[in-house]
């Protein structure tokens, strides 16, 4: 009997790694990345949806390559083609898909709704309000630094925005100029930017938990420590140089990203505190949002939590999906066989459920197109490099020196031809590459990813040295 064929709906190093533990499962014969990168075909049983040679991306062109690839299972990866309502058309069309509806995906693609959601249902939020006018805004924001000078305030976009959407404040001036520079023109995350939602900065300690869930049943995946912010504490220099090519006016604002890198196992998340996110959090999620909307959350659901010092949750967003990078450090140390594990969600199988993990470290480090120069003859100048402008189409050299034991998830790439007419890897966006080492320690893993990051190369290459400090 032949195997299964399964489709990865994702352009970046989540999908690689999402690939990579279908392809791990004896039951897969194939597994199809659309539209993928220079990354997804190069693991066993991996290939690129394409049709005509032109990578797959709009919903109808996906579907239709489904049906007529007979592919037995469909993954998505990003939050887009959730929001756009993918799941809800491969479901009309009889396919089996993982991720939630249309619908559902409204707990990433509004940061308002979602807030007003968890505050009715009693899961723990920061302090928090609405606006659709900035006027109103900038009031709420004077008065609370005024009763509360001691503490900041977090302003975020409503909408999709990359992961880049909220912005970290710590004045009252700095505040006030994210307001206006979300929601008066030129927006700069355009229509996300309609409506924000100001939140109270809390202090503590991150952790992404990830569940899955069936619609009734919540099963919790093993977590990551991210890395959002863009630079390590000690570049200042750096910072300030970004935001100036940046035009940000806040000069030492460290930007968050989608991720510059993480590690799993999470080092503070054990069983007492997975049960109190599981009570508090997780599983009133998925049973309150149903109760609400008559509707059924399946698929994963990611929590960004802050854990204050008397180690209780408190929620600051909801991902509809897995997070990029922590796909990366995450699925390497899935034992379960993943193709089963999507069938008894598709299927409503979770409950009792049983997980099985390697008890490695996996540390995963991104390489970004950092501040760069192209000299003003070629069209050029000085760009700040991700997450703000950057270049793309840069040659990529020394990913034949990784040792073949370190795993290299590629986020952004393609393959060209250089000015020799030589077939080469080029960039082809902000983040670029995913270097995951694996060891039985933090230790081992951390000195395996930096180690041979080391050998590869690209103009403007950059990359967080943080990864794990302090943890091993
Ligand atoms: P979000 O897009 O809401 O996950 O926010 C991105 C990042 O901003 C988070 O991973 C945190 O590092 C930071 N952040 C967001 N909300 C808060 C908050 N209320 N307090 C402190 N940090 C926050
Ligand atoms: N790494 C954060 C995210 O995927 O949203």
């Amino acid at each position: 009997m032949s195997g299964a064929k399964v489709l990865v709906i994702d352009a970046g190093g989540r999908g690689n790694a999402v690939a990579h533990a279908y392809a791990r499962s004896p039951l897969v014969e194939k597994v199809y990345v659309a539209p993928g990168n220079a990354g997804s075909s190069i693991m066993d049983k991996c290939h690129l949806a394409t049709h005509d040679q032109t990578p797959l991306k709009s919903i109808p062109e996906l579907l239709s390559f489904a049906e007529s690839q007979g592919i037995d299972l469909t993954f998505v990866g990003p939050e887009g083609y959730l929001s756009d309502g993918i799941v809800d058309c491969f479901i009309e069309e009889g396919q089996t898909i993982i991720g939630p509806s249309r619908e559902a995906a409204i707990l990433e693609g509004s940061k308002c709704y979602t807030k007003d959601l968890l505050k009715g249902l009693g899961v723990p939020v920061p302090p928090c309000s609405n606006f659709s006018q900035a006027g109103e805004a900038r009031e709420y924001a004077r008065q609370y630094c005024a009763e509360h000078p001691e503490k900041g305030l977090v302003v975020k976009a409503d909408g999709l925005a990359a992961g880049k959407g909220s912005v970290v404040c710590s004045s009252l001036e700095e505040s006030l100029s994210t307001i206006d520079r979300i929601m008066e023109a030129p927006k700069i995350f355009g229509g996300a930017g309609d409506r924000i939602e100001i939140e109270e900065r809390l202090e503590g300690r991150e952790l992404m938990f990830f569940c899955l869930s069936d619609g009734r049943a919540v099963l919790p995946l093993e977590s990551a420590l991210d890395y959002k912010q863009a630079f390590s504490q000690d570049e200042e220099v750096a910072i300030r140089l970004f935001n100036k090519l940046s035009k940000n006016p806040n000069l030492d604002n460290n930007p968050n990203t989608g991720g510059m890198g993480g590690f799993s196992p999470h080092p503070w998340l054990d069983q007492e505190l997975t049960e109190k996110i599981m009570k508090r959090i997780a599983e009133p999620t998925v049973r309150g949002f149903c109760e609400k909307t008559g509707r059924e959350y399946r698929g994963i659901i990611y929590f960004g939590l802050m854990i204050d010092q008397n180690r209780d949750p408190f929620v600051l967003e909801i991902n509809v999906r897995l997070g990029d990078p922590e796909a990366e450090v995450i699925l390497p140390r899935l034992e379960t066989d993943m193709y089963e594990l999507s069938l008894a969600l598709s299927e409503g199988r979770l409950k009792g459920f049983e997980l099985q993990w390697s008890d490695d470290c996996c540390l995963g480090v991104c390489a970004v197109s950092g501040r760069a120069i192209k000299p003003l003859s070629s069209g050029g100048g000085e760009r700040p490099g991700y997450p703000g402008d950057h270049y793309t189409n840069m040659p990529i050299s020394g990913l034949e020196k990784v040792d073949p034991d370190v795993l290299v998830y590629h986020n952004g790439t393609a393959w060209g031809t250089d000015a020799k007419g030589k077939s080469r890897l080029f960039t082809t966006g902000g983040r670029v590459l995913t270097l995951v080492g694996r060891g039985p320690t933090l230790a081992k893993a951390r000195e395996k990813a930096y180690d041979n990051i080391k050998r590869i190369r690209f103009n403007g290459m950059r990359y967080r040295r943080d990864i794990g400090l302090g943890y091993t």
